[in-house]
């Protein structure tokens, strides 16, 4: 069994840790090691942590094995993003040994029903063209609605497909 509980700002070290661990083979063939290092210390320092949860809105929820309380991953989300009635998820990773058992599917469906609920009618995300998550993304009922090029500074560029879900409310 899965559970899946909302993160606190206790619990930031271990979303920057799983972070870490999930980054270099997500990336590594995608992006430089310079640039994995320069976005993992933008997003993902204490501070950057902080400020997404407690002055941009983001909740993080946690996966973790129900009985070992083993940590699998986790998903940050916003509701009404950019005052549209969308939820933005801005970050799903699972651990490397976690992946490809079911448990991104029960935190997108997590999502999809916290935001239903909230009155939001669609979810909206950005993911790497080159990414295996997009195939992911597509099984889950997301489709390609835009293409983004993001350019997050010191001559790094983000190379994104935006890719929304329709949910009925
Ligand atoms: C992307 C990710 C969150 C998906 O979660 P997951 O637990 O591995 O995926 P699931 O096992 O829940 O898969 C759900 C469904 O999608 C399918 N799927 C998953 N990955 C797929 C892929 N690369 N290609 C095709 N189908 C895929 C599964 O077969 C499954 O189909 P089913 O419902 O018919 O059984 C996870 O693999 C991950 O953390 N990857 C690395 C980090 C990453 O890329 N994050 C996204 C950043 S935008």
């Amino acid at each position: 069994m899965i559970t899946i509980t909302p993160a606190t700002e206790h619990d930031l070290p271990i979303i920057r840790a799983i972070a870490y661990q999930t980054w270099p083979s997500t990336f590594g063939e995608i992006l430089s090691a310079e640039q994995i290092e320069y976005m993992l210390g933008m997003m993902y320092s204490m501070d950057a942590l902080k400020t997404q949860v407690n002055e941009k809105n983001h909740v993080f929820l946690l996966a973790q094995e129900s009985d070992s309380q083993t940590y699998l991953g986790f998903t940050s989300y916003e509701f009404d993003y950019k005052g549209q009635s969308k939820s933005k998820i801005h970050k799903i990773y699972l651990l490397p040994a976690s992946q490809g058992k079911g448990v991104g599917k029960l935190l997108i469906n997590k999502v999809a029903e916290l935001a239903s609920a909230h009155g939001n009618d669609t979810l909206s995300l950005n993911v790497n063209k080159y990414n295996k998550a997009v195939q992911f993304y597509e099984r889950m009922g997301f489709v390609v609605v835009n293409s983004e090029q993001i350019d997050i500074g010191n001559g790094f560029l983000m190379d994104d497909y935006v890719m929304e879900k329709p949910m009925k409310i």
